[in-house]
């Protein structure tokens, strides 16, 4: 049976090309989104994957979108925990809304999701969640307190998670992108950019979505059984942990 896949956060970015990536490689592929509707369009009349929107901030829009999957398209058996929001500002000038809004989305979104699919899951005894952290959560990043604790607690939540889930057949890795070539590192301040993050990498250049996206049909993959609770990163060298 062809395997139901979410990815939320999946019609823009990392998240696309996840979920275009899970397409190619077999999945019923569903792609959330949360306020970018015509992004969203194009996205699904470009790739045939349908949109669903809903805010994974909230936990009875994620547990309500995903009965509605689930209904149409069957159980879910791969989760992809990709959306996530920066709300940048050095701590002095963090605002409490900043705070809320990044651990909200980036780090109570993966209760939020991965909550209404568990069960289900674990009686299936199969899964793959897979959780998109951050280089930033490895390292902490200034200008990121907000972010950097959002995606350090997805790898905590991830590598807890990864002990309930193995005798259930239930996969949770995380994965950490370093700075790839999306909207959101493109909208960090060009001189930032160029002279304070790129010379940081030392492979020379900003990633590609597609590079991360690979390492996600990996995991998601039969093949990967083996590998729980593990912090895959891909950094072009930026960072080894
Ligand atoms: N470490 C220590 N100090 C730093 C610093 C660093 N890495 N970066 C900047 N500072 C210092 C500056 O030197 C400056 O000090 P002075 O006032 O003494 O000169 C002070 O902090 C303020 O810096 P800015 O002028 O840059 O402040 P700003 O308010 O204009 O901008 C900012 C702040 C928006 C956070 C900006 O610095 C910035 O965009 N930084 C990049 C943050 C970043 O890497 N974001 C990643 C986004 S992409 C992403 O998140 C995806 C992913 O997973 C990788």
């Amino acid at each position: 049976m062809t395997r139901t896949a979410i990815v939320t956060g999946g019609t823009r970015g990392i998240g696309a090309a996840i979920s275009t990536a899970l397409k190619t490689a077999g999945y019923n592929v569903v792609a959330t989104y949360a306020g970018n509707d015509e992004a969203a369009q194009k996205f699904r009349e470009a790739t045939g994957i349908p949109i669903y929107k809903w805010d994974v901030s909230n936990y009875e829009e994620c547990a309500a979108g995903i009965a509605r999957v689930e209904e149409e398209y069957g159980p879910v058996a791969v989760l992809v925990n990709n959306a996530g929001i920066t709300r940048d500002a050095m701590f002095h000038k963090m605002t409490p809304g900043q705070w809320n809004e990044v651990v909200n989305t980036n780090l109570n979104g993966l209760f939020n999701m991965t909550h209404p699919v568990w069960s289900g899951m674990r009686d299936r005894k199969f899964g793959r969640i897979i959780n998109i952290s951050s280089i930033n959560g490895q390292k902490g990043q200034a200008g990121q307190a907000n972010y950097s604790a959002a995606k350090a607690g997805d790898i905590g939540f991830t590598k807890a998670l990864a002990q309930e889930g193995a005798r259930a057949g239930i996969t949770v890795n995380a994965i950490c992108p370093g700075y790839i070539g999306t909207e959101m590192v493109r909208a960090i301040d060009e001189k930032v950019l160029n002279e304070r993050i790129i010379p940081q990498i030392p492979v020379g250049r900003l990633g590609e979505p597609e590079e991360v996206a690979r390492c996600v049909v990996f995991l998601a993959s039969d093949e990967a059984g083996f590998i729980t609770g593990s912090t895959l990163s891909a950094n072009g060298g930026q960072y080894f942990c």
